[in-house]
């Protein structure tokens, strides 16, 4: 029998961009060794599981997410060893470790796709995606890759395209064939073997494309503002229904091994309905676990924070878990986007993401407030970003965890160059964060203890108690959160608040628990309190 509470079901799960957390050897790059030094930082903070991103050999065009093997680790990162003792060593932490799965596409240096090239009758040429030109010899269709040039490049010695929905080193496989699912059921179960918690799965949505490769529409007036700001809606490139016969499937092997194996899908969708499809059905479930991107990517304010997490938890069936996460190494980091590197208004939106129901993911760095870093142009090292120089890129949420005062932030040796620059450190790092009961870092430290003491994720539903332009106050379980998610003071009256007893406060109080159903709150203020009678 399952047990009916488990951890993922209301867990804190870290992302750690593995290159950029620890350095344990001088290369300037972090690794699975630094990563076992750290272990002790993440019981401290109070995690229950790790993910890490891409571990596995790559050429690096896009950082590990260019897989060239999937069942081994990367040298820079270490090797197999290193990633059992990690696994071995976490879990006598009881912190869950999960790797990430990049089943879309793998590298134009894997075994497979240097096979397909070698011919049209070779024997892994179907598993990728070929298409002859149009008769004028330009790409098959209008698809576009992620830097917007032609998601098609000219494979010359055949004459036929292939598909690259990122960059042209990383071709899409072709999930209509077979061997490809063959394929990678046995990398799942050897990493599941291996002892590893669960996957994130990378563009959980794209891996089917459609069968006739028809052209993506332009965006609509009704989709979603991130949609209506590229060229084209991917409707057809990505997002096919099939997928979810595949997670169906994928979901029986995970669910097959004890304890159950934990799938958390990438997935991009901005409408409820077809979000909430990942997660299957009660008899057929699929994702245990899906990126919830219109919370990610909408603003903090009160009524759109709550608009969103209520659409969300109406969308989703009886059982399904929400996730919630603000930050990631693609999106950017909460505290400048949301919140403009105001730490009043950081711990405000740590009080919300600890205490909403279900599971969260925090990014290294978001435990401190830790900002995005303005990466010049000539240091940019993510090819995507390189390619749209007028966009702020992904290398900016990518810089190197600060530790310390120390030269190079205790992320590496004095002596060496971090791969990324390092961001302010002198004046935010772990080591004078945990010396002062004031820093952000102790804020959330609070917050995520009192997240696993009190299950406070473990709840199917979420009420609400106030709502206006400034201030959101919910209640789940005997829990509650009044908060004032702006710059300006205001009020919020909630019958049944007096005497709730405080557990954690933005600012200061000296009261233990609240006079009346009144609360005044200064800017950015928040609360969090138990209903329960003391
Ligand atoms: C996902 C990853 C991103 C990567 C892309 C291609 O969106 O999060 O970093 O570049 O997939 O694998
Ligand atoms: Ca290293």
């Amino acid at each position: 029998m399952a047990p009916k509470h488990p951890w993922w079901r209301h867990a804190t799960i870290y992302q750690i961009y593995v290159r950029s957390w620890r350095d344990s050897n001088g290369d300037g790059v972090g690794d699975l060794v630094g990563l076992i030094d750290g272990l002790d930082y993440l019981q401290w903070l109070g995690v229950d599981a790790i993910w890490l991103s891409p571990t596995m050999p790559s050429p690096n065009t896009d950082y590990g997410y260019d897989v060239s093997d999937y069942f081994d680790v990367h040298p820079e990162l270490g090797a197999l060893s290193d990633m059992d003792r990690l696994i071995e060593e976490a879990g006598a932490r009881s912190i869950a470790v999960m790797l990430d799965l990049v089943p879309n596409h793998t590298s134009d240096a894997h075994p497979w796709f240097v096979d397909a090239l070698s011919g049209v009758d070779s024997r892994h040429r179907d598993y990728y995606v070929w298409a002859p030109p149009k008769p004028d010899g330009s790409p098959p269709n209008n698809w576009l890759d992620a830097t917007g040039a032609p998601a098609w490049s000219l494979d010359e010695a055949s004459g036929e395209y292939y598909l690259h929905n990122f960059l042209p080193t990383q071709p899409d496989l072709n999930w209509w064939d077979k061997g490809v699912h063959a394929q990678f059921e046995r990398v799942l179960q050897f990493w599941f073997d291996r002892g590893v918690a669960g996957f994130r799965i990378d563009v959980a949505h794209g891996l089917y494309k459609d069968a006739l490769l028809r052209d993506d529409p332009s965006p609509g007036p009704d989709d979603h503002p991130v949609v209506r700001r590229r060229p084209l809606r991917p409707e057809y490139s990505s997002r096919r229904p099939e997928v979810h016969d595949l997670y169906v499937h994928w979901r029986r092997l995970a669910d097959a091994y004890q304890p159950e194996r934990v799938l958390l899908g990438e997935t991009w969708e901005f409408d409820y309905g077809r979000f909430a499809a990942y997660y299957g059905t009660a008899e057929q479930p699929e994702l245990h676990l899906g990126f919830n991107f219109p919370f990610a990517l909408c603003n903090l304010a009160a009524r759109e924070l709550a608009e969103v997490v209520e659409g969300t938890l109406q969308a989703l069936r009886p059982g399904a878990v929400p996730v919630w996460t603000a930050s990631n190494h693609d999106i950017g980091r909460f505290p400048t986007r949301w919140c403009r590197d105001d730490d009043r208004a950081t711990r405000a939106a740590l009080s919300v993401l600890a205490t909403l129901p279900g599971s969260l993911v925090l990014y290294y760095g978001d435990e401190l407030g830790m900002a995005d870093v303005d990466v010049p142009p000539a240091e940019r090292r993510d090819l995507m970003s390189i390619a749209r120089p007028e966009e702020p890129g992904r290398d900016r949420c990518r810089t190197p965890m600060p530790w310390s005062q120390e030269p190079n932030a205790g992320f590496c040796p004095p002596g060496a160059k971090p791969w990324l620059p390092l961001g302010p450190y002198r004046d935010r790092n772990v080591q004078s964060a945990q010396a002062d009961p004031g820093s952000v870092l102790n804020f959330w430290r609070r917050l995520g203890h009192l997240r696993q003491e009190r299950r406070l994720g473990d709840a199917a539903s979420l009420t609400r108690l106030a709502l206006d332009d400034r201030a959101w106050a919910y209640r789940v379980g005997s829990t509650a959160t009044v908060a004032n998610i702006s710059d300006q003071p205001c009020t919020v009256v909630v019958p049944g608040l007096a005497g709730a007893r405080v557990l954690v406060s933005t600012h200061a109080r000296t009261e233990e628990s609240l006079a009346g159903d009144e609360v005044a709150l200064q800017p950015w203020q928040a609360l969090v309190v138990a209903l329960e009678q003391a």
